[in-house]
């Protein structure tokens, strides 16, 4: 079976990220063969700055490996260095509709937020299509906010298969069970986000461990007095989730241990699992951040084994398409 996930350099990398992200990327490279992918392409996508891009990248890389990939065992890369990304997307953009891309509820937010609205953020999707089909993916460990985009490429691999036979293998999500959308702690109503929250609302995963102590201190929580879910307490309801993918437990188990316990405790906890869980992990990232020929060396391996194993695909999308071929370059 083959995994197929990207994810975004530019932003600081928060809690959000780690729990649909960094930790589904860990746990599903055990299913088969994993391609995880720096999405440096889509970055550009609003406006960015250059130098922060390059380093963010290597950033992301050492992250991605400090959380858990194994970069000999999965394939872990950055677009740009595979072009078959850029080909893919504009050859599926023949089939991808402009209605469609037009009612992608993360294009209407991004851009409502800016004066400047680039044509990639609405062909944004397009790209992430091409990601994903090129690898004859099976499965895309993702959170909840992309799962409009999978269907999209799922509809614009079907649309494909229709019009010039079967090319593509039509893609499903993973989303993790619980914490498939953590919210912003401020703002419980939207979701973590270091370019849509609040400062005090995300938990960055190089935040030192007091700032994040301190963040679930001052976490808005709601009316009433229990420790419970419910659509009427968005508040507790995120720390209850985050406070179950931290400790490994159910939602139910906690509602059953805090039962009669306050806010205060619940967000004193969290605070200590959360620390607990990225202590680790930030040890291992600094490590492995300051060794950068180590990491431009893997960069190469992840780049040689992404394009042998997404030529093929290309290239059938090529021929298919009616493109005169010249045989091997
Ligand atoms: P990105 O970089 O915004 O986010 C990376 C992953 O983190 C998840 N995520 C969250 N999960 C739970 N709660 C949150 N608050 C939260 N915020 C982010 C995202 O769902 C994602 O899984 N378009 C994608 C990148 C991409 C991609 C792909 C993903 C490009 N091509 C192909 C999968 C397959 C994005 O911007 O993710």
């Amino acid at each position: 079976m083959r995994i197929f996930s990207g994810i975004q350099p530019t932003g600081d990398k928060h809690l959000g990220n780690f729990i649909g992200g960094f930790r589904q990327y860990a746990q599903t490279q055990e299913l088969g063969e994993g391609y995880f992918c720096i999405v440096d392409l889509h970055s550009i996508t609003v406006e960015h700055d250059p130098r922060d891009l390059h380093d963010r990248t290597l950033d992301l890389f050492a992250m991605l490996i400090a959380t858990g990939l194994d970069p000999e065992r999965s394939t872990v890369f950055a677009q740009s260095h595979v072009t078959a990304h850029a080909e893919a997307c504009w050859l599926l953009s023949a089939v991808t509709s402009y209605g469609q891309l037009g009612r992608m509820t993360q294009f209407k937010d991004k851009a409502d937020r800016r004066e400047f609205v680039s044509a990639g953020l609405f062909t944004y999707p397009v790209l992430m299509a091409g990601d994903i089909l090129l690898y004859q993916t099976h499965r895309v460990p993702i959170g909840e906010d992309q799962r409009q985009h999978l269907e999209l490429a799922r509809d614009i691999a079907e649309r494909f298969n229709a019009r010039f036979g079967k090319t593509f293998v039509v893609p499903e999500g993973i989303y993790p069970d619980v914490g498939a959308r953590i919210m912003d702690l401020q703002e419980p109503m939207r979701k973590m986000s270091t370019t849509g929250g609040t400062e005090q609302g995300t938990v960055k995963l190089l935040d030192e461990p007091d700032t994040i102590r301190r963040k679930f201190r001052s976490a808005v929580t709601d009316s009433g007095r229990e420790i419970r879910r419910g659509d009427d307490k968005p508040g507790v309801s995120n720390l209850i989730d985050i406070l179950a993918v931290a400790t490994g437990r159910t939602p139910g188990e906690i509602e059953v241990a805090y039962d009669g316990s306050g806010y205060g405790d619940l967000k004193r906890d969290v605070g200590d699992a959360v620390v607990a869980l990225l202590e680790p992990v930030r040890g291992r990232y600094l490590e492995l951040r300051a060794d950068e020929p180590e990491l431009l060396r893997l960069l190469a391996l992840g780049a040689d084994k992404a394009r042998a194993a997404s030529t093929p695909t290309l290239e059938a999308m090529y021929e298919r398409m009616g493109f005169v071929r010249l045989g091997q370059p």
